[in-house]
């Protein structure tokens, strides 16, 4: 599928006002993207859970100008607050995606939104904040052209909201999503996220994801100059290729239900993506004392409980602590009693695997 192919047919109605909600979950990468080329295109394919409790809600309402303006016209409110900083960030993206929604500057439009889970609790909002806004932006994109098929409308509110976050192409649908073109993976995009095109076993079907809040500071380096440094990294394209080939991996993994496995391949991208960052000019490290220790009791408890849980990272010192339903009953106590402690105020959020973006 070509870029041309997000450009709108001639609009059929014409629309005045109203106005649309949209909740927008945040996903967990199992195998990561890190590095991209121009226009957000991914260096390499990714696959992630969908996840449920951690979301963005966005309201976006819109009244049609008299005339066209020359430019976007925008309010924009966080948690009921205005908020001016945040308006640069949706200015880049709406002058991204202008050109597939022609209709962005006949609109003055408000936009409402809040987040799940607390701000600056160092959980990235950006994949649920952007999916939420793409979304409501396809909405009134319907409400214009009514024709456009269920498919053609995810598929187009993840092609938008890559543009405004890489990972947040990954956010529209769930539960299990791969963003970027691979080989054995049939359908799959750089251009935006699709389901998972291949049978996943029972153990999958419900997957618990404990996000543990280590830091909730400002993060040292965002993931916009992380993914820069890919250009020139000494082991970038080694790199490359290695998640090409843990995506074709976790596919028998996925299918046959191999815990084993899957922990083999979910940790070692997550500590490989830190490895990228330690090993980057300038290099930086994102993990803090207390990611270690939780990652070395994760390990202690697996070999002596014999359950699967695992551990995987983001851009940041937070862990997110996976385990099956079925295990429930053993790790969320030993991640009460042996991890909490190294969270800030023992702040954790209980999220698991998630079937996507909802309209409310
Ligand atoms: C480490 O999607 O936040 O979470 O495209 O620059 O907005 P931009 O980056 P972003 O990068 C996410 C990186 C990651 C891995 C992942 O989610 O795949």
């Amino acid at each position: 599928m070509k870029v041309a192919a997000f450009l709108p047919n001639d609009y059929t109605k014409n629309v005045a006002s109203g106005n649309v909600t949209w909740k927008s979950p945040s996903n967990i990468a199992l195998i990561k993207y890190w590095g991209k080329k121009e226009d957000q295109i991914p260096q390499n394919p990714s696959i992630s859970f969908t996840l449920e409790a951690c979301a963005t809600t966005t309201k976006l309402s819109y009244k049609k100008h008299d005339q066209p303006q020359n430019d976007f016209s925008f309010d924009l409110f966080f948690e009921g607050t205005q908020k001016d900083d945040f308006k640069p960030k949706i200015n880049t993206f709406l002058k991204r995606v202008e050109q597939y929604l022609p209709f962005l500057k006949d609109y003055h439009f408000t936009i409402e939104t809040s987040n799940s889970f607390p701000h600056s609790s160092g959980i990235a909002s950006s994949a649920s904040g952007m999916s939420a806004l793409a979304l409501c932006l396809m909405s009134l994109e319907k409400e214009l052209n009514p024709k456009i098929s269920q498919e053609d409308f995810n598929r187009k509110a993840s092609f938008l909201a890559r543009l405004g976050s890489g990972s947040a192409s990954r956010s529209i649908e769930g539960d299990i999503i791969v963003w970027g073109q691979h080989a054995n993976t049939i359908g799959s995009s750089d251009l935006f996220g699709i389901k998972y095109p291949y049978g996943v076993h029972e153990v999958f079907k419900k997957y618990h994801d404990t996000i543990l809040l280590v830091d909730k500071g400002e993060k040292q380096v965002s993931s916009t100059v992380g993914h820069d440094l890919m250009y020139n990294h000494p082991f970038a394209q080694q790199r490359f290729v290695q998640a090409h080939e843990n995506l074709t991996k976790i596919q028998s993994v996925l299918a046959d239900g191999d815990l084993k496995e899957f922990i083999a391949i979910v940790e070692s991208e997550a500590l490989t993506l830190h490895a990228m960052m330690m090993t980057s000019s300038p290099y930086f490290i994102l993990m803090k004392p207390n990611t270690l220790e939780i990652i070395n009791r994760i390990w202690k408890f697996r070999e002596t409980s014999g359950t699967h849980v695992c551990f995987t990272l983001d851009a940041g010192a937070n862990v997110h602590v996976l385990y099956p339903e079925n295990e429930k009953d053993t790790v969320y106590p030993f991640i009460q009693k042996e991890l909490l402690k190294f969270c800030q105020n023992e702040h954790h959020i209980c999220d698991q695997i998630g079937f996507g973006a909802k309209k409310l």
